[in-house]
């Protein structure tokens, strides 16, 4: 599909509800006792494969329209499902579940799809192996899966090595049917949605800050939980793309409506901001434990910037379309630490920079990290074609650069673009014809 440059993005609109907290809020209702609803679900594919996973482990979920019920199995837990759970494009889908599934004696076998099949899973098997499962990983410690869960588990202090909230969440869903005292200790702070609805669902759960900047969360189980109503607000990973659309493309003014504004989400709306960009949050509420608010994004001439390491963790989905803002800055803009992006749903370091030099734009890759240097907010080439690798954020960053190019881009494939965000391409076009 091409993408070209055209008018200018103007009005509002909403975006998908946030993949991380749907997960999360799937999982917690599948296992608290009681009927638990849910409205602004992600109608993504990721969050569709952990609910039919879920149904294949026997927990009965429907809906109608955006309201989602959750029948909760309470102590009775999961089941043994009866074959592999595919979980398609969705990692975390395969680290979360795995977690769950390790405190429970059932066993699973989790498979995915070509993306997906190749993504590190030892970081969460072995510490579940520490209380107790037996996980087997395919050589390389990838898909397929087979978990094997402990009903009596051994609860374990772990001490993460990788700044990562699918590992964290996965050892605190293991911990809630661990009897005794769990704890994880991450060096750096990283999305904290698991530890907001671990409280509002009735989970004994402590938060310890330290100095250093990580945090130290304590679970004692087992843990009964208590069914809720989760209103889940919109996706600001998804909010990114169509913020830098309008940050890039003249004579735009967009508000994107109900956006999570968690701190832990927002580095690149910081970052953005920094760099010149007219990006406000208006209206700021709670709505179900997480802040939430209306983002108004404007053209802005924007100018380089460097990305401190300790921001990484904040916006670690929103490189890629970081990346398409810095092609369009005055100057060198330069992150480095971003290891953890060559194992996301694919090597977005060496897939954005050969994007980026096949659409004009100068970029110099490292191994954990680009410099790349801006058209200062003139249009770029374009006239490309870019390979979206089974990687919808690959696929979205393309298509927005695409909208202040010379020549169209086009992207192979927009299919991936619905693991999060169905229904993108028609919230631009309805953006550009207002
Ligand atoms: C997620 C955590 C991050 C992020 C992913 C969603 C989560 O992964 O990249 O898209 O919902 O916990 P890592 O834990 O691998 O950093």
């Amino acid at each position: 599909m091409a993408f070209r440059s055209g008018r200018p993005l103007i009005g509002a609109t909403r975006v998908p509800g946030d993949k991380s907290i749907s997960h999360r809020a799937l999982m917690l209702a599948a296992i608290a006792s009681g009927r638990s609803r849910i409205t602004g679900l992600s109608p993504g594919g990721d969050v569709r494969s952990t609910a039919d996973a879920l149904r294949q482990m026997g927990v009965a979920i429907s809906n109608e329209g955006d309201q989602w019920t959750v029948e909760g199995r309470g102590e009775a837990g999961l089941s043994e499902p009866p074959g592999p759970i595919d979980l398609g494009n969705s990692g975390t889908s395969a680290r979360l579940l795995m977690g769950l599934i390790a405190s429970h004696p059932i066993r699973v076998t989790i498979i995915g799809d070509s993306s997906l099949s190749q993504r590190p899973m030892e970081r969460v098997a072995a510490p579940l192996r520490t209380i107790g499962a037996a996980i087997q990983a395919s050589p390389g410690g990838t898909l397929p899966v087979t978990v094997e869960g402990q009903g009596k588990a051994m609860p374990r202090h772990h001490r993460l090595a990788i700044a990562s909230a699918q590992v964290k969440s996965a050892l605190m869903l293991a911990a809630l049917r661990t009897p005794g005292t769990s704890s994880v200790t991450e060096p750096v702070a990283t999305r904290d949605h698991s530890e907001r609805l671990f409280d509002r669902f009735g989970a004994p759960i402590s938060i310890e800050e330290d100095e250093a900047g990580g945090r130290t969360i304590t679970i004692t189980g087992p843990a009964a939980l208590t069914a809720q109503d989760i209103r889940v607000p919109g996706d600001p990973s998804s909010a990114a793309f169509l913020a830098v659309a309008a940050l890039i493309v003249p004579g735009s003014d967009i508000f994107i409506r109900d956006v999570c504004i968690n701190p832990l989400r927002t580095g690149l709306f910081e970052a953005l901001r920094q760099m010149g960009g007219d990006i406000i949050f208006v209206d700021k509420k709670m709505v179900d434990g997480e802040p939430v608010a209306n983002i108004r994004a404007r053209h802005s001439r924007l100018s380089a910037i460097d990305i401190a390491p300790q921001k990484v963790p904040s916006m670690i989905d929103e490189f890629p379309i970081f990346f398409i803002a810095a092609a369009f800055a005055d100057g060198t803009s330069r992150a480095r630490g971003l290891r953890e992006l060559r194992v996301k749903e694919s090597d977005r370091i060496t897939a954005m920079a050969d994007g980026l030099k096949a659409i004009g734009v100068d970029v110099e890759e490292s191994e954990d990290g680009l410099a790349i240097t801006g058209s200062g907010g003139g249009h770029l080439r374009g006239g490309a074609s870019i390979a979206s690798r089974l990687d919808h954020r690959i696929a979205m960053s393309f298509a927005v650069a695409g909208l202040h190019c010379d020549e169209a881009v086009t992207i192979d494939s927009m299919m991936p673009v619905d693991t999060s965000f169905p229904g993108f391409i028609e919230r631009l076009r309805e953006l550009q014809n207002a």
